[in-house]
């Protein structure tokens, strides 16, 4: 039975460890950082896998004094043995998720370190922050040996501050990843697509003067489309600093000073402005600068509100023609990160007829809504609120506002993006629901001038579906999910199926679908293939058509993609087959008659 003298021990070494991993600083996160330049650290990265955690935890479990994080030279192994050498480790690409880069990598799940020397060149008046476009799932920091940061969350980014950590000349950088699905993760254990690791999106380092901007909010007024409103956030600034913000092509331009805080309200008062829109994706070039500090954004200006059941983008109503986006690549599959796979989904997209996409269930790459912006594509954005998370922990609370916050500020200035959706079918309990109205609180207070949604499951009855779950209060927009013809039922069922909505709100219906292999034909009732997935779309388009507040469809999905749990052999085989399109771009015949009713409007109204 061990004594309290042995439980003291233990408890003091255990927090002597933990503090000795304290972090020298907390993660930001820099607005509009594609905007800055910076020292790209993408490339060929050393690795070390780690199961057992051996480069951090001793055989007690203690934090390591020379971990893999040390900034050693393997040679200078006079004292004690150093038993590893990232010079002689093999290496992996980043950005990349580990998985599909190495067959030995397909199903790992754990930590593994990635190492790096760069050369570095201080530059007096500066500071330099450590980018890290996304790390799946928790990361942690090291820069010549020194632990600089650690961030939870696999699909927001993160910057870290190293200025005081650098040194001229050669530097090196540690990182390690851990992917471990945990119960109090978001999300959590059970997910329906692949736990790719690793450093998913790009990193780089970049330079800022002392004050600089890392935050601001510029967006159209809802109540005059002639007056840009919001603020300017300078980093470390005393009250009194000046800003100035102008957008040459508007001829518009105003200054204005911080306050305590180092924020600045704006105010810009506009001749006239072509609005953002899916026809018209107009981008203007705005200019913030404060001392030597200026940055240009790409933004389009443009409303979005909610009137009853209608949805209005610049003061009209639109109907939302979707589909669901998975982050997976297109032809090579892994996780998508990359200027070509954003083109090509929402290409995709775009030659379906769609103006509309639920990129689903976490924040894409910004290349991602960068591109909508430009294609003039609506965006669902969601945070990985997905399933059975620990609804009761607060832990798991404070984890799903960080990264919901991270998304808000990564993506505030993109036109493109309308909705935030705060989660997608969670169970209906009371925490559940305190939880996710708590979120979405927190959704609208950051940021008013979107709107919150999330994809709620529905109940059945007869030939009816009720849509009553409480957490519909707290939305703005509903989105609903149902697998009619696939998970229940057969798919003429969907054409006899009426909808009963207890929210006088607009309903997206933001899943339905079903599984079929490319290339594998049948008749309309043979399961997995393509005329059984179109017999489901067309069946379905004669139910949603019958739903008078339904102002938007997204589809599950656009590709097909992988995941752990599909595992049916010759069909499945690890991906999830509910695609229109394959991975290897062949489109299914669902994916032409979606079209049809895209293109000549015979699915949906805006009113
Ligand atoms: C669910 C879920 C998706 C999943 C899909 C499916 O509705 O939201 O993440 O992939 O159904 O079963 O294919």
């Amino acid at each position: 039975m061990p004594t309290i003298k042995h439980a003291l021990a233990t408890f003091l070494v255990l927090t002597a460890s933990v503090a000795m991993l304290k972090a020298q600083s907390a993660p930001t996160l820099l607005v509009d950082i594609d905007h800055r330049a910076a020292t790209s650290l993408d490339g060929e990265w050393h690795i070390i896998v780690d199961p057992y955690f051996g480069g951090l935890y001793s055989f007690h479990r203690e934090i390591k004094k020379d971990g893999y994080f040390q900034d050693v030279d393997p040679a200078d192994n006079k004292t004690r043995p150093i038993e590893y050498d990232f010079s002689k480790s093999p290496t992996l690409k980043i950005p990349g998720d580990w998985n599909t880069q190495t067959d030995s990598l397909y199903y790992y799940e754990g930590p593994l370190w990635y190492e790096r020397k760069f050369d570095y060149t201080p530059k007096p008046q500066n500071r330099v922050f450590f980018h890290i476009g996304a790390a799946n799932y928790r990361a942690k920091l090291w820069v010549n040996g020194q632990h600089i940061c650690d961030h939870e969350g696999g699909f927001t980014p993160f910057d870290c501050e190293v200025t005081a950590a650098l040194k001229p000349g050669q530097n090196s950088a540690v990182i390690n990843v851990d992917n471990t699905r945990i119960e109090d993760g978001v999300p959590t254990l059970n997910t329906d697509w692949w736990n790719y690791g690793g450093l998913t999106r790009d990193v780089s380092l970049v330079t800022v003067p002392e004050h600089f901007i890392d935050d601001y909010d510029l967006h159209l007024s809802r109540a005059d489309h002639k007056t840009i409103e919001g603020y300017v956030h300078v980093d470390h600034a005393a009250a009194g600093a000046s800003i100035h913000v102008s957008i040459p092509e508007l001829k518009v331009d105003t200054n204005a000073t911080t306050d305590a805080e180092g924020r600045a309200a704006i105010t810009l008062h506009l001749q006239g402005i072509q609005l953002w829109a899916p026809e018209t994706p107009k981008l203007y070039k705005v200019n913030i600068s404060t001392g030597p500090d200026t940055l240009t954004d790409d933004m389009g200006f443009r409303t979005v509100e909610v009137q009853g059941t209608k949805i209005l983008l610049n003061g009209r109503p639109i109907y939302l023609r979707g589909i669901c986006i998975h982050a997976e690549a297109p032809y090579r599959t892994g996780r998508a990160y990359s200027e070509k796979d954003a083109d090509t989904l929402l290409g995709w997209a775009k030659e379906m007829g769609a103006n509309f996409v639920r990129l689903a269930h976490y924040p894409h790459d910004e290349r991602m809504t960068r591109a909508a912006d430009r294609m003039g594509i609506l965006v669902w954005s969601e945070v990985p609120t997905y399933w059975a998370l620990q609804f009761d922990n607060p832990t798991v609370l404070a984890k799903a506002e960080q990264q919901l916050h991270e998304e808000q500020r990564r993506d505030r200035d993109k036109a493109s993006v309308i909705l935030w959706s705060v989660a997608n079918e969670t169970p209906n309990t009371p925490a559940r629901t305190l939880f996710l109205s708590t979120l979405a609180d927190k959704a609208r207070e950051y940021d008013p001038t979107r709107l919150v949604t999330a994809a709620l499951l529905v109940r059945g009855q007869g030939n009816s579906k009720i849509v009553d779950d409480p957490l519909g209060k707290a939305l703005d927009v509903i989105g609903t999910n149902e697998y009619i013809g696939w998970y229940e039922k057969t798919p003429e069922d969907a054409a006899n199926t009426t909808w009963n909505i207890a929210y006088d709100k607009p309903l997206i219906m933001s899943e339905f679908g079903g599984d079929a292999k490319a290339g594998l034909h049948g008749g309309d009732h043979d399961r997995w293939t393509e005329e059984y997935q179109a017999n489901i779309f067309r069946n379905q388009i004669v139910m949603l058509n019958k739903i008078p507040q339904l102002r938007g469809t997204t589809p599950w999905l656009l590709m097909d993609f992988r995941s752990p749990v599909r595992k049916l052999p010759g069909i499945q085989d690890d991906f999830n087959r509910k695609g229109l399109i394959a991975p290897d771009g062949t489109k299914k015949k669902a994916f032409f008659i979606l079209q049809k009713a895209y293109q000549d409007n015979s699915l949906g109204k805006p009113e």
